[in-house]
């Protein structure tokens, strides 16, 4: 007798999905602690200087080194995980849409302590925010970082931003945001420790068991 072949469903977590969320976290953590040196050099704020033994460099020309070294498998990787997430489907059926109802309950049921981290598998609306915030985020980071590298090649670059001041000041709000992001991000993945598991495992699988397609067809011993 042939049975048709049932292909189980994917992963909460592709296993794609997974290497380009630690690239990602890995590349966005080094570029963190190697702005912070390059920072100290010429600070924005007279009061703000990172301490040496948080940021990555040891010497201001070397922390350079290591941003520019970290800039592309972020660059690389966050287009690719772009593509992805719209290509698969993945950003309309994981991160949107956003609604201000969804956020609302999000921030009320968290108030109430009634927040459920029973099934992973759905994003609440602060988490969706949180996640299409920072990829906006990161996209603008990525250019204000092109246009203050390279500010004459990329003349038309920096002139979005207006002077090479701004595009400066632009990156700098971007690291306090994205800092911010992951701390936040961190701490609450710490709190629900299953969703780092998932992040490493792939966890649940994420929908009904889909039949294959007839061209899938495969004789089963009986
Ligand atoms: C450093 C920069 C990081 C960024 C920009 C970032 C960004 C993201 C984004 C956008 C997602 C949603 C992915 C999707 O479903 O398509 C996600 C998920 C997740 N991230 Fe990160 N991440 C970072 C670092 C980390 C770190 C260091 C951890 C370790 C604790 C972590 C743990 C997780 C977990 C557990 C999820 C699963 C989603 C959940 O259940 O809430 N991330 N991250």
């Amino acid at each position: 007798m042939v049975e048709p072949i049932r292909r189980p469903p994917p992963r909460l977590h592709p296993l794609a999905l997974r290497v380009m969320h630690w690239v990602n976290a890995l590349s966005v953590i080094a570029l963190i602690f190697s702005g912070w040196k390059i920072y100290d050099d010429a600070v924005i704020l007279g009061w703000l200087h990172f301490p040496d033994w948080i940021t990555l460099g040891g010497h201001p020309e070397t922390a350079l080194q290591w941003h520019f070294l970290f800039m592309w498998p972020l660059m690389l990787n966050g287009l690719i995980y772009l593509a992805y997430g719209i290509v698969s489907g993945r950003f309309v059926r994981k991160l949107l849409p956003i609604s201000p109802r969804e956020i609302l309950a999000t921030i009320r049921e968290t108030l109430r302590f009634k927040l459920s981290h029973d099934d992973i598998r759905h994003y609440n609306g602060v988490q969706k925010l949180l996640y299409v915030g920072v990829i906006a985020i990161l996209v603008v980071q990525v250019l204000s970082g092109l246009a203050i590298w390279k500010p004459v090649q990329l003349s038309e670059l920096l002139a979005l931003f207006g002077t090479f001041q701004i595009a400066r000041i632009a990156h700098f709000v971007g690291m306090a945001l994205i800092s911010g992001f992951v701390v936040v991000h961190v701490l609450l993945a710490i709190l629900v420790p299953k969703t780092i598991v998932a992040m490493i495992t792939g966890g649940p699988r994420d929908a009904e068991p889909v039949e294959a397609g007839d061209t899938t067809f495969a004789p089963t011993a009986h």
